[in-house]
């Protein structure tokens, strides 16, 4: 028995009647419950895509970032709390110093947290002065206390203040720090000009309920164990058990002990059919991540024969998960903006991409010159090299087996930084929700709408009959 599997390739969404303009489509979607990104896109939990600079990146454009796990576990978490303290909008722990300090031990404070200037406290936390780089920089002598460098006659805010009245301070009183303050003058809270700043050059930024950056990191059934304490603990909004094959044992009874034990959003995957999607719902998975074998650098449908083509794996495991209200996340095989259309046109909420992130100046692959031209490696975590660093457990693989490799290792083209790379998949999304007439993701989710095309349907798709002879910065065949 056999049914008609289709890619992204087979397909074309059908414009319709349409009165709104691309500018004005809303992309912002659900990740899970309680976790809304304003980007239908996280990036892919592979070695030469996300570590912590393309987290931070991905996440201030509004989408997030799945940390992978070929890192020890400590240095997973590490990154982890990187980005979580890069975006604040109210630091709600500040550092602080208290008032019986000397003007050395405010020194090491600051080296060892990297920060500019330290809240003095009382034994009760009350504020009582606050002290600079400022006053560092212009005391010779560290043996002073603190009380006597300290700036004592401070601009404060009480309560909960809004970004507006912060804002008014600043202006004001041209201050680089506004500590908050609850009604008996305890320090509750610190917001810095540089937050502020971040936070205007970002408007879109995916953040939690404290104004910090969303991220995700990648776990398995064999280490989550290991990893989890780490990485609740460096305040991570949603784990992915990150396997080749969701739909196994192994992965159902880490998911249901996960949200046993740790209480924290769980993506699991990866599936490609119905019966996998609701495995994986009733064990209590958050999301679903579907795809197997899409990948631009997997050979697993080469090497195992087997696989679903990702249109098909997409419109099944999502009709299967909306009956539960799970989102799912189309893992794999985008190629260009388009595909992000089509992937949420099949009923995804987002998509997962690796390839065109990993030639990103953020990812961490190095550059590679090549015939005169700039790549960046990339390399599935099925692939040689991603086996011998530790990812062979997300093929069933042990360190000390001959590896089987379902990836390859290449390289991808040098694509600049990911503000404006992301910026044409942003609007290519939209471009496509104007055609369609869909005013948000909902609307496109439930559009419906597709034309299957045939092999010279797609030539006639691509740049055709023609030579390319200015690059753009949306279309590239390599
Ligand atoms: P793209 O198309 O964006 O896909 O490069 C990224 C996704 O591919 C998956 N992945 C693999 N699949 N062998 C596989 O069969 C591999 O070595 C491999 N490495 C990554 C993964 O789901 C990723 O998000």
């Amino acid at each position: 028995m056999f049914s008609e599997g289709l890619s992204y390739d087979d397909v074309l969404l059908l414009p319709g009647y349409s009165e709104i303009l691309p500018k004005d489509c809303d992309i912002h979607t659900a990740l899970c419950a309680g976790i809304i990104l304003n980007l239908p896109v996280i990036s892919a939990a592979m070695d030469t895509v996300t570590e912590e600079k393309l987290a931070r990146a991905i996440a201030l454009e509004g989408g997030a970032g799945v940390i992978h796990r070929n890192l020890p576990p400590e240095e997973q978490a590490r990154q982890v709390a990187n980005v979580k303290r890069y975006l604040n909008w109210i630091i709600d722990s500040p550092v602080t110093v208290p008032e019986n300090a000397y003007v050395k031990d405010v020194r090491e404070l600051v080296i060892k947290n990297g920060i500019s200037g330290l809240p003095v406290v009382d034994k009760d936390g009350k504020l009582k002065g606050i002290i600079t780089n400022r006053d560092l920089r212009f005391c010779r002598d560290d043996s002073l206390p603190v009380t006597k460098v300290m700036v004592e006659d401070l601009v404060i805010v009480t309560g909960e203040p809004t970004v507006e009245k912060a804002r008014e301070k600043f202006a004001e009183y041209r201050i680089e720090k506004l500590p908050v303050v609850d009604n008996e003058g305890r320090l509750t809270g610190l917001i810095t000009v540089t937050d502020m700043e971040k936070n205007e050059n970002f408007p879109n930024a995916a953040v939690d309920k404290s104004g910090r950056l969303i991220v995700g990191a990648a776990i398995s059934p064999q280490d989550y164990t290991v990893r989890l304490p780490l990485l609740k603990k460096a305040k991570v909004d949603f784990v992915v058990v990150d396997t080749a094959h969701g739909d196994s044992k192994n992965v159902i009874d880490a998911i249901r002990q996960i949200k046993k034990d740790y209480k924290i959003p769980v993506i699991g995957g990866n599936v490609a059919s119905k019966e996998g999607t609701r495995r994986l719902i009733d064990a209590g998975a958050d999301a679903i991540k579907a795809g197997i074998g899409p990948g631009s650098i997997c050979t697993t449908r080469i090497i195992a024969g087997i696989g679903v083509p990702q249109f098909t794996a997409i419109l099944d495991c999502a009709e299967e998960a909306s009956k539960s209200n799970i989102p799912v996340i189309a893992d794999g095989g985008i190629k260009f903006s388009g595909d992000i259309t089509k992937a949420i046109g099949a009923g995804a909420n987002l998509v997962m991409i690796g390839n065109l992130f990993a030639g990103l100046k953020e990812s961490p692959g190095n550059e590679i010159i090549f015939d005169g031209r700039i790549y960046k490696e990339y390399r599935g975590m099925g692939s040689i090299g991603a086996i011998a660093d530790g990812a062979g457990d997300r093929y069933q693989m042990s360190k000390d087996e001959e590896p089987v490799p379902e990836g390859i290792e290449g390289r991808v083209p040098y694509k600049g930084e990911l503000r404006a790379y992301v910026n044409q998949l942003a609007s290519g999304l939209r471009k496509g929700m104007g055609y369609c007439g869909c005013r948000n993701i909902t609307e496109l989710k439930q559009y419906r709408k597709f034309v299957k095309i045939s092999a010279s349907g797609l030539r006639e798709s691509h740049p055709h009959d023609v030579q390319i002879t200015q690059e753009a910065p949306n279309y590239s065949r390599l």
